[in-house]
């Protein structure tokens, strides 16, 4: 199955020039909780923009270029999102971890997913696409905690396909 995780503003935004926009501790731990030990799924893009492997996570890579290599035994390199049938249908929690273009891409396919809600507008050039309340319904809400370097307020949120 495929579970979504992504922290986002109130305006949608994800991401600018290739990065994320705010540091928050907290949300980055309960990323690392989740998806350790599972594989996690992304764009060419977002893999660069991590900057390395992590740690005790099989790694998907979608890219179109037929020369892209990373060698490392934890990356897989995908082409086509067909090549996705097994993680789509297996028992296995396996994370779509962004960029823009995968969420929309694969938000269908999605079971689960994990948003941090961020209580503030940012100015950035990637979002993350509308959620069709007919097909998703918040299953869990839960405030996170403040850490004294952000000034805004931020909710955990689990939204389940209908
Ligand atoms: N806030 C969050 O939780 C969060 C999480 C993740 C990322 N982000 C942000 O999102 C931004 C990156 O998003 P993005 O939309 O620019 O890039 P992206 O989704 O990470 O990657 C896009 C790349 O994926 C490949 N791709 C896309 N569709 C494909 C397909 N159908 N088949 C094969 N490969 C395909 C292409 O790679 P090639 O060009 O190599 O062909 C494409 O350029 C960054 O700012 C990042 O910080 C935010």
């Amino acid at each position: 199955m495929l579970s979504l995780i992504v922290a986002k503003a109130k305006n949608n935004i994800i991401g600018r020039n290739n990065s994320l926009i705010w540091h928050l501790p907290d949300d980055l731990k309960r990323f690392k909780a989740l998806t350790t030990g599972h594989t996690i799924i992304m764009g060419r893009r977002t893999f660069e923009s991590l900057g390395r492997v992590l740690p005790n996570r099989h790694h998907v890579i979608l890219c179109n270029d037929m020369e892209m290599n990373v060698d490392n035994e934890n990356v897989e390199i995908l082409k086509d999102i067909s090549e996705l049938k097994d993680y789509i249908e297996n028992n296995e929690e396996n994370f779509i971890i962004g960029g823009a273009t995968i969420y929309k891409l694969l938000m269908p396919y999605c079971s689960k997913m994990y948003i941090t809600e961020i209580d503030k507008e940012f100015e950035g050039d990637v979002s993350f696409p509308k959620i069709d309340k007919s097909i998703w319904k918040e299953t869990s809400r839960e405030q996170g905690p403040a850490d004294g370097e952000n000034d805004f307020k931020y909710d955990y949120v689990i939204y389940e396909k209908i």
